[in-house]
């Protein structure tokens, strides 16, 4: 069993500078020599690719797969720096989260961080930022270019039900401060509200045409994602709502690759977003490399452990493949044990009304 050979980074490392702090204390005695010990073990399993993660979720952390990295296409876990080589080469970089895991947010950060320290600028762009904000971040932006707090009282962050900004803010810092440019890319709230009930009715023709939403997904992309939609909302919302709220899902995908198409930075361009949008299979890489042939696409997922889960491929999403429809998939610790159903209830009870209206 892959997961067998593969004892999680974290716990390799942990369970290295245990063993060579017992090997000091008992042979030497001395605590400077123990110190020593601990400093080159450090340094050699860095050196050595292994990650060293201190996780701000508190479930998950002794999982096997917490801190390990999957290449689906190879099928074999890879280190942190041979994924930064391997995204290095990206023109669009995808990294899909799961909103409210502050490691998420931390280790989009450190993808980030390493590919400026590679010489890459490419544009950034974040899913909440609807193309009705792009005046706001400009303005913000040319009286305050470094003022990454700032940016989320800018577009009103905290009054959207999206996580704290607090989550978000340590990636826009590394943004601001290598000066990067900051892009909004998703539909306007108001259009993606309007498209829950009267459909492509709310877009302009143009724009239906640009966004290449005139032709109607195949039988078996819609089936996929009407499951995940049905799936993520328990159940709640009648079949017609969860027909327009596909047509709402591939309008945001459409739309966001379209923006950061339109960033048209020489270095390209690096999404945050939920893991749903950056799949493979009907996300928004679809949309990128039908409209920008022969630039490279890379879509990372970070997905929280699952004790019931030891095995990456135990994680492929409903997909008629059963392969985990991304590049890269790094697990991480998970926030909590919540059944959604149950802890989102009332914003589903909500979805109901308004779909039984
Ligand atoms: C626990 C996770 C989620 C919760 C609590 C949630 C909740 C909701 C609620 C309350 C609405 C109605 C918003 C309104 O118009 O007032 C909504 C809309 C929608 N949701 Fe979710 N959702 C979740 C996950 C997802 C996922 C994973 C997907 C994609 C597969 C998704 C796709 C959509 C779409 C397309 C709409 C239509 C309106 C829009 O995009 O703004 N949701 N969701």
């Amino acid at each position: 069993m892959v997961v067998g050979f593969f004892k999680s980074c974290s716990r390799t490392v942990s369970n290295a500078l245990s063993s060579n702090i017992r090997v000091a204390a008992r042979n030497v005695r001395e605590l400077y020599l123990t110190a020593l010990v601990l400093i080159v073990g450090y340094v050699a399993l860095v050196v050595s690719g292994c990650s060293v993660t201190s996780w701000k979720s508190t479930l998950g952390r002794n999982h096997p797969l917490t801190g390990r990295i999957w290449d689906v296409s190879s099928a074999r876990f890879i280190d942190r720096q041979s994924l930064v080589t391997r995204l290095a080469r990206a023109d669009f970089l995808l990294l899909g989260e799961r909103h409210d895991n502050p490691d998420h947010h931390l280790l989009q950060a450190e993808v980030l961080r390493s590919l400026i320290a590679l010489g890459r600028r490419p544009a950034v762009g974040f899913e909440m930022f609807g193309l009705d904000d792009a005046s706001a971040i400009a303005n913000h932006l040319a009286f305050a270019p470094n003022d990454a707090a700032g940016l989320g009282r800018a577009v009103n962050w905290n009054k959207r039900g999206w996580p704290d900004w607090a989550m978000y803010q340590p990636i826009a810092e590394v943004a601001l401060e290598a000066k990067l440019r900051i892009v909004a890319t998703n539909l306007p709230l108001a259009t993606a509200r309007k498209m829950s009930s009267d459909g492509l009715a709310a877009l302009e023709p143009r724009v239906v045409g640009d966004l290449g939403l005139d032709r109607p997904p195949s039988e078996s992309v819609f089936a996929s994602i009407a499951a995940d939609i049905r799936d993520s909302h328990c159940g709640y919302g009648s079949e017609e709502s969860v027909k327009l709220m596909v047509g709402v899902q591939r309008a945001r995908d459409a739309q966001m690759a379209q923006s950061l198409i339109a960033a048209d930075d020489p270095d390209g361009a690096i999404l945050v977003a939920g893991a749903g949008h950056v799949r493979n299979d009907y996300g928004i890489p679809v949309y990128l490399t039908a409209k920008a042939a022969g630039k490279q696409v890379i879509s990372i997922a970070f997905l929280e452990v699952d004790n019931q889960k030891p095995e990456p491929d135990n994680y492929a999403l409903p997909d008629p493949n059963g392969r985990l429809p991304f590049d890269f998939v790094w697990f991480t610790a998970r926030v909590d044990d919540e059944n959604p159903c149950e802890k989102f209830k009332s914003q589903f009870e909500h979805l109901k009304r308004r779909s039984d209206k």
